[in-house]
């Protein structure tokens, strides 16, 4: 992991496969040093950050992004700074290298919550410091990172495991079959026409499925047939920040495509239910939701774990 220091974390083809493996051991690593259960007096954990600081741009709104980095670099004992759309010049007055440069001379790290992908790449082209992606419409490679840590804990190793994807070809499914792949899971992928996922996403994903061994990189428009024989299904909302004008049109295409208990009975035998939330009740049945099946608070709480392996893994100081 000492390779990953002072690198952007943007998305996570981007992440060889030793820094994949030891940002999940870390995160694993902070939730018994730091978590409910742990035995570890809080004053007296290790507070590894002390003296580092976060600005954390929101350009959309965040529950669990927000929350998990604010609560975790506390943790670690650094500074974080919320910047929402109305506190900073950024958009109105200035522009995102300007504000990369002077963030970079007052904090150790930059993490940005964008609508487009190319202002993340501009925020890490100029930043001097490293940057995150706390979601562009491309990409949410800390959501990943979370998730798989879920399903380690649930299924251990996951190579060969399969994956269900179900609903909007959108960012949260493009680090999750990447990050998946890199794993060495099979991923179906079911999207009503038109929705599919990026081709260049598609694409690498494959590449890295070659490359580790994943058997099967599937896509279909039909819900039950990415569903059939998998150990894992996941969906998100059909309508993503930015595209409420689209909800009408979008219920309607993505009718017949809700996880369901008829839905998760295609699946197999002990499959496990992932929803990065929030959560609207259209894309999945509260059956489904709050069951015995359902990983969606262990993996919201991971959260927390993954960011703060992220910024400690930056900045070297684990
Ligand atoms: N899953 C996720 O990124 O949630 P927030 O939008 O609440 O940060
Ligand atoms: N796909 C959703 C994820 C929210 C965490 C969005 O971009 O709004």
């Amino acid at each position: 992991l000492t390779q990953f220091e002072g690198k952007h974390f943007i998305s996570i083809d981007q992440l060889s496969n030793d820094e994949l493996r030891g940002l999940l051991d870390l995160s694993k690593k902070y939730r018994d040093t730091y978590g409910k259960g742990s035995s570890v007096n809080p004053v007296e954990a290790p507070k590894p950050l002390t003296g580092q600081s976060v600005s954390m741009i929101f350009q959309k709104r965040s529950t669990r992004t927000r929350v998990s980095t604010e609560t975790g670099m506390n943790l670690l004992g650094g500074q974080s700074l919320f910047l929402g759309p109305s506190d900073i010049q950024l958009g109105v007055n200035e522009s995102m290298r300007d504000t990369a440069l002077v963030l970079s001379r007052f904090n150790s790290l930059v993490l940005a919550r964008v609508f487009a992908h190319d202002d993340i790449l501009e925020l890490s082209k100029y930043a001097t410091v490293p940057v995150i992606n706390a979601l562009s419409d491309l990409h949410h490679p800390l959501q990943t990172l979370a998730d798989l840590m879920a399903l380690e804990d649930h299924f251990g190793n996951l190579k060969g495991k399969t994956l269900a994807w179900v609903g909007d070809g959108n960012n949260v499914l493009h680090d999750l079959m990447l990050g998946g792949a890199k794993l060495g899971m099979n991923i179906r992928i079911a999207t009503p026409a038109g929705y599919d996922a990026n081709s260049g996403v598609l694409e690498t994903t494959k590449q890295l499925a070659a490359e580790n061994g994943t058997a099967d990189v599937f896509e279909t428009t039909v819900a039950s047939e990415a569903v059939k024989g998998s150990d894992v299904v996941v969906t998100d909302t059909w309508v993503s920040m930015g595209q409420e004008d689209e909800y009408e049109q979008r219920v309607k295409e993505f009718d017949g495509y809700q996880v369901n208990s008829a839905l998760m009975a295609q699946a197999n035998d002990g499959a496990v239910f992932l929803h990065c939330l929030p959560r609207h009740p259209e894309e999945v049945s509260d059956e489904v939701f709050y069951s015995e099946q359902s990983l969606v608070f262990p993996e919201a709480e991971n959260r927390m774990w993954t960011v703060m392996a992220v910024m400690a893994a930056q900045l070297g100081k684990l």
